[in-house]
């Protein structure tokens, strides 16, 4: 880092990121990824929407409270009411930042918000001078700069620089730029900009055509100092630029690069573990950096170079994203004191002596039917006692499957529903489809399965494994988590828990939909 600038990074999985379908967070789990960010040193947390709905301000006072050494901000429509919320939601945090927003392209500008292009300079100028009144760190991002004119880019710019914004973000909101093009409109905005020099100019690309990383970098290339990213690449449809990725290029290529990041990389691959446990969103095992393959080297022709000079094939350390040998960190005998101090050091803080209580149990269990509990058993495990310590409408109780060469899989299941225990029984093509098929004989729910994986936490055949359901009713899509050694149990529980989360009402706005 010595003489190089300062490359700002600022997350927006706990809000662009929980805009994926089926990823949205709870205020507890989002505690938990933010402290997780916190520990990485991210510079700036978008922890959500508050004006979005009372769930959504208290989980942005929760992480701003939470959190001390990363700014944690708050986003807001260009409104008064929403920029208002944004202050109230963020009173209590160390340092604060509100990031409020307007459209500025024709397609936007004529068709969802009805402005004309003076209206939007008047409402965004007002916005931000709002914004100011809480807080002298003001983010403003021209939505959909990626297709708005250059011109009127630059007077939009200018006017709510004046107006005191000290971040200008530059969104590819529909993903439709392309890196050279994208690097060129971040130049020519710091060069055609008049007091371009009084703000930090950031972008923010989504993954549409696959090249949002490629876009950042391009961009940072050009001038901008801070990149809007998400862990494991979350985002709204195909996703934003993947905060490893962007972190990882610019610090494996300090040749290239004049500036660089001050995260600590090592916490990368427990934070990807941690944002893929609780979102129920798995990383592909070919994905750069977090993926299972990104540092096995299969083939024997790497193998043999990799053991002569690890150079002719690594260009990273694993032990520097943070992959560890699969630790043993924890065992049948280990005490409630090695349990806590453990789980501090991965960032997991408890809410209450209770749910720690059901952690630790949970734990015993676990290690009774498992020897060896490595760090990634306990990330699950404190998202399997946080679903425990939600309002649950329906509980699994017991669950027999039978299943043998030749027969029809047949599951007898008991689910608490609201303190009452009902009994459901069903033949299925496998164990899975025969447990899901009895827990419906019960709850009835009229859902349609979008997805099913299973992942194995840690390796061998003792390992949990952890199960996503992806639920639609409705158009409504939640997703279900479940954690087991037995993974026939672990889809049960994430049934469950999927429909437990359908049953919550939904009334939260979606910020980029809808008008001013
Ligand atoms: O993609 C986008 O334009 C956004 C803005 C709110 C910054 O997410
Ligand atoms: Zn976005």
């Amino acid at each position: 880092m010595a003489g190089k600038e300062k490359l700002f990074i600022f997350d927006t999985t706990l809000r662009d990121g929980e805009q994926s379908p089926g990823a949205s967070m709870t205020r507890e789990e989002k505690v938990r990824i933010a402290k997780g960010l916190e520990k990485m040193r991210v510079d700036v947390i978008e922890a959500g929407f508050p004006a979005a709905s009372i769930g959504d301000f208290e989980s942005v006072q929760a992480v701003a409270r939470a959190v001390k050494d990363s700014t944690v901000c708050g986003l807001a429509r260009a409104k008064e009411a929403d920029i208002d919320r944004a202050g109230e939601a963020l009173r209590d945090a160390n340092s604060a930042r509100i990031h409020t927003f307007l459209a500025t392209s024709p397609i936007h500008m004529e068709h969802k918000l009805k402005m004309t292009p003076g209206q939007v300079v008047e409402q965004a100028v007002l916005a931000v001078q709002r914004a100011r009144q809480w807080t002298d760190n003001v983010e403003f991002s021209p939505e959909d700069a990626g297709r708005s004119e250059l011109d009127f880019l630059c007077r939009v710019i200018e006017a709510v620089i004046d107006a005191g914004a000290t971040t200008i973000n530059i969104p590819d909101t529909v993903g439709y730029n392309i890196p050279q093009q994208f690097g060129e409109l971040i130049k020519n905005l710091r060069e055609r900009v008049p007091n371009a020099d009084k703000a930090v100019f950031s972008v923010h690309c989504h993954n549409d055509l696959g090249v949002a990383v490629a876009n950042s970098l391009a961009a940072v290339l050009n001038g901008a100092r801070q990149v809007e990213c998400t862990i494991n690449g979350l985002g709204e449809r195909a996703g934003n630029a993947a905060l490893e990725e962007v972190v990882m290029a610019v610090r494996t290529r300090q040749d290239v690069f004049p500036c660089d990041t001050t995260l600590d990389t090592t916490q990368i691959v427990p934070c990807s573990r941690l944002v893929s446990t609780i979102t129920g969103f798995p990383v592909q095992p070919n994905k750069a950096i977090v993926g299972a393959n990104a540092f096995a080297h299969e083939s024997g022709i790497h193998q043999d170079g990799v053991l002569k000079h690890r150079d002719t094939y690594e260009i990273m350390r694993a032990q520097d994203v943070g992959w560890s040998d699969n630790r043993i960190v924890l065992g049948k005998h280990s005490g409630r004191n090695a349990f806590r101090t453990r789980l501090k050091d991965l960032a997991i803080d408890f809410e209450s002596e209770e749910e720690l209580n059901e952690a630790f149990a949970r734990f015993k269990e676990l290690a009774d039917k498992k020897h060896e509990i490595y760090d990634e058993d306990l990330q699950a495990l404190a998202t399997e006692a946080a679903i425990a310590m939600e309002h649950e409408r329906a509980k699994l109780v017991s669950l027999r499957v039978c299943s043998e060469t030749g027969e029809t899989p047949v599951a007898q299941v008991t689910v608490n529903v609201e303190g009452k225990e009902l009994h459901g029984e069903s033949e299925g093509s496998g164990p899975v489809d025969a447990a899901f098929k009895a827990i419906e004989t019960v709850m009835h729910s009229g859902t349609q399965l979008l997805l099913y994986s299973v992942n194995n936490i840690t390796s061998g055949t003792d390992a949990q494994g952890e199960v996503t359901v992806r639920l639609e009713k409705a158009g409504r899509i939640v997703n279900g988590q479940g954690a087991d050694t037995d993974i026939v149990i672990a889809s049960a529980k994430s049934y469950l828990n999927a429909l437990n989360r359908l049953v919550t009402p939904d009334h939260r706005a979606h910020p980029q939909r809808g008008d001013v």
